[in-house]
Parts: C-alpha cells; structure tokens; sequence
C-alpha cells in the first residue's frame, strides 16, 4: 500500500514543526508548501537528514507549486501570519483571510478530497472562509482549536493537583483562547470531576479560576514570552493527533473547530465543540446538555465569532 500524503502549507514554524512529527510517526509523505521560495526545501532537506539517524521513512518535499499538493490525504494549513506582542489573534483577520483565499483555491484544484485541518487564526472565522474558498465538504474541514486549549488546561491542572498530565481529562467549548468555555464538571483526574476533587480539599474554586483564566490567555502569554512569534510546538502537536484519527480512523472525541447546523442553537458557524474523527471526517458532533451559567458564556464566544465571519464578508464580497 503507498504511503499517505499529508500536505503542509505554510511551513514555518508550526509547518517545520507539523513535518517533524509526521515524518517521526511515519505517518505518510509530506509536502511542505510556503510562498516563501526556497525555505520549504531547506526545511525538508534538513528533516529528510533526520531519518538515517531517527530511522523514519518517510519523503519530505518543499514547494512553492500548488501541484505538489495534488492528491494529499490530509491538508493543515499554517500558512499566514503569527501573533506578535500586543496583537490579539483577530488583528490577523484581514491579511489572514487573504492567504486563506489563496489556500482554499488551491486545495480546491489540487486536492478536494483531503481532510483539512485549519490551524491559521483567528481560527474559528479562518475555518470557515478556509472551507468557503475551498468549496470541501463541511465534515472534510476542521479548526485546530479546542484540542490546543484543553492541552493547555490539562497541563495547568496536572501541576496544580500534583498528578501525571495523561490522568486529566478536559472539556472546552467555544471560541479558541479568550472565549474558550471550560467546563470543570466534565473535567477530571482519572473520571472524578473537577468540583469533587475541590469538595475533597485538592484545590479551591479560586485556584480553578486562575487556571481558567491563564488557560484562555495561554496564547498571549507564549506570544510575550517568544518576543517575535506564537506558540508551535502544542499547536502542531495537536493538530498531528486530530490528523491520526482521521488516517487511523480512530473515532477520536476532540474538540475542535466544527461546523455546526443547529447543534447547540448554532446555525452555520464554525465554534467549538466535541466531535468524533474518524475516516469520514467529522462523523458525529457531541452535544450535551449545558448549564446556564455554560450556555451564556458559550454564546459570547458564538457572538464573538459571528462578528469576525460579518468583518470577513465585509472584507472579501464573494463571501456574502
Ligand atoms: N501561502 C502559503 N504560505 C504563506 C502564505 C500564503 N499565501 N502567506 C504566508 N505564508 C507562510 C509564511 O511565509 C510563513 O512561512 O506562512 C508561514 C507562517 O509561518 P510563521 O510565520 O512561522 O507562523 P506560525 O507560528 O507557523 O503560525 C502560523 O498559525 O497559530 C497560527 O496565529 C498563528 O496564524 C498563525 C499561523
């Protein structure tokens, strides 16, 4: 059986990271695209070099040639422009939707059945102009979001209760960073929620809330920190284990950038949310019941979203 074909366009340093483990995982060959000329070849040069040593097998190519992409199972876009300090992820919007443009034509031409995954910010409204410009199917396009967020959380809470990181489960909902709804009854160390574990005296509801709070500007506290770019290393990593639900068909719960159509009372918007990957994509979207209290702070991130998809069409005129 050939090898899969995993397409990177962008390759900077989420697309240079995103290579690097798909080349380690041995999960197919990839094509690093970027505009830039020259730096994806160096990139998959250096990679490809990598393999004697690592012992991977896998064929790494840089391009600028959308052709490259031709026939490409999974597709994750980076391409685009980072955060830097004092920018919020939405100042990205006007220029980021123009490379999107770019990007969903040319996966339209070169590889309509592939399973994108949109990484680019601000992530919920590129998603769906990404999906728009591409004309795929809704259940072949998804945002890397929520899988990126929870990490994030996981990891504070671990610290926090003093427990390995694989033990602690977390649910968010919602837009990606500042208006990402954490739901800490369905968070949990080995299945016991959040709110037991603050009635058994691990922590207090104060300490949660900080967690909450750092985990929605966790972003921009990686964007201070670097001085010059955003985070890569969790972002690609997560978008590496949405991509292997979709090749294994694992029937992965993530929560990710999905598009919803009528789930949750939302109607034609990319948010996020639960949903099953597996070989058909998006398979399932997981809808639960949500408290009041969930519901209201659900609908800000729904709002917040809906006023960048308004600025996207006011932006780009085929988008109405
Ligand atoms: N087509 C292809 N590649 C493009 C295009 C385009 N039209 N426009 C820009 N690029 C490339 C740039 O040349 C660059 O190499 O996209 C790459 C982006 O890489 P970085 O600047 O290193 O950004 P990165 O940290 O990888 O983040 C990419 O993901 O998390 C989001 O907010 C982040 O939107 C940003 C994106």
């Amino acid at each position: 059986m050939a090898r899969k074909k995993i397409a990177l366009v962008g390759a900077g340093m989420i697309g240079g990271t995103l290579a690097h483990l798909a080349a380690m995982k041995e999960m197919g060959d990839v094509v690093l695209f970027d505009i830039a000329e020259g730096m994806p070849a160096g990139k998959a040069l250096d990679l490809s070099q990598a393999g004697p040593v690592e012992g991977f097998d896998a064929q790494l190519k840089g391009t600028s040639d959308y052709k490259d992409i031709a026939g490409a199972d999974v597709v994750i876009v980076t391409a685009g422009v980072p955060r830097k300090p004092g920018m919020s992820r939405d100042d990205l919007l006007e220029i980021n939707l123009k490379v999107m443009k770019a990007v969903g034509e040319g996966i339209k031409a070169n590889c309509p059945d592939a399973f994108v995954i949109c990484i680019t910010n601000p992530l919920d409204a590129m998603v769906w102009a990404l999906r728009e410009f591409s004309g795929l199917p809704h259940n072949k396009v998804v945002g890397m979001a929520g899988v990126l967020d929870s990490a994030r959380f996981r990891h504070f809470l671990a610290e926090e209760f003093d427990v390995s990181m694989e033990d602690v489960t977390a649910f968010v909902l919602g837009g990606h960073g500042d208006t990402m709804v954490p739901i800490l009854e369905y968070s949990t160390v080995a299945g016991i929620p959040v709110p037991d574990l603050i009635k058994m005296g691990w922590s207090t509801q104060e300490k949660m809330d900080a967690i909450v709070d750092r985990t929605r500007k966790g972003g921009g506290e990686i964007v201070q920190l670097l001085g010059n770019g955003s985070a890569y290393y969790a972002p690609a990593t997560s978008a590496i284990q949405m991509a292997e639900a979709y090749l294994k068909d694992k029937k992965r719960v993530l929560p990710c950038a999905a598009h919803l159509t009528g789930q949750y009372g939302v109607d034609g918007l990319y948010v996020g949310v639960p949903i099953v990957i597996g070989a058909n994509g998006v398979e399932r979207i997981v809808e639960i019941d949500l408290d009041e209290k969930a519901k209201a702070n659900f609908q800000v991130s729904v709002d917040a979203v809906k006023e960048l998809l308004e600025a996207c069409k006011s932006i780009d005129e085929s988008l109405k």
